[in-house]
């Protein structure tokens, strides 16, 4: 049998690059310094109790702030917000930093002109591979302006939602059980079908 070519960092970061996104900025204060970080690894996890949860890069920065803050903010940035993106991700070019302004907030800082924030208290941190995932418990919310536009993040680069030319009603979803029916298996480079409950009797 001949080994499968082992797969690499590129190909995967590729591949997970295809999963769109926002792009948020963590915020956490220590002392009278603030720090932001540029992440678009978060995701809302439970809603009893409410937790949110952001995988940060173990050689950030980043989390000698949330080690001694306890807590952070979750910035949605608006698509006019593409310069803070990269400033806080530590590629910006100009001499001068964009404009921006943190508010005291609970968590973490809040940063004025984002879509949305959440701020979070460390409930606890996991170590995965060469990220930390820290998980937040969600303590405060903010709805930012409504008309604003979230700046997206697809296939490495920035890009803007385009509106649908016909407005389709918000998704709803439930847990209730979905059944799913095969009518043949036809893959071939995929896992196999899926057997047990969910197959056709
Ligand atoms: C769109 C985008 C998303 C990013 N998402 C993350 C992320 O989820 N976690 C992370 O650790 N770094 C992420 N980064 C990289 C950090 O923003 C970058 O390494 C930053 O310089 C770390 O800051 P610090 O070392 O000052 O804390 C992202 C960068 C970009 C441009």
């Amino acid at each position: 049998m001949v080994d499968a070519a082992p797969i690499t960092p590129g190909p995967f970061r590729k591949v997970m690059g295809l999963f769109a996104t926002g792009v948020t900025v963590i915020a956490a204060r220590e002392g009278d310094e603030i720090h932001g970080m540029t992440a678009n690894a978060i995701t809302s996890i439970s809603l009893d109790p409410l937790l949110a949860l952001v995988c940060v890069d173990k050689q950030a920065r980043m989390n000698r702030f949330l080690q001694s803050a306890g807590g952070f903010s979750i910035n949605v940035l608006s698509e006019d917000q593409e310069a803070l993106s990269r400033y806080f991700a530590g590629s910006w070019k100009p001499p001068a930093p964009p404009e921006f302004r943190f508010l005291p907030w609970e968590g973490g800082p809040r940063l004025i002109g984002c879509v949305a924030a959440a701020g979070c208290a460390i409930d606890r941190t996991v170590e995965a591979g060469d990220h930390w995932i820290v998980v937040g418990r969600v303590i405060a919310l903010h709805e930012g302006d409504p008309t604003a536009r979230p700046l997206v993040f697809f296939g490495g680069r920035y890009r803007r939602l385009a509106e649908l030319e016909v407005p389709v009603p918000p998704e709803e979803w439930s847990n209730d059980a979905v059944h799913i029916y095969y009518d043949e298996w036809s893959g071939t480079d995929l896992s196999p079908p899926l057997t047990g409950e969910e197959s056709p009797p």
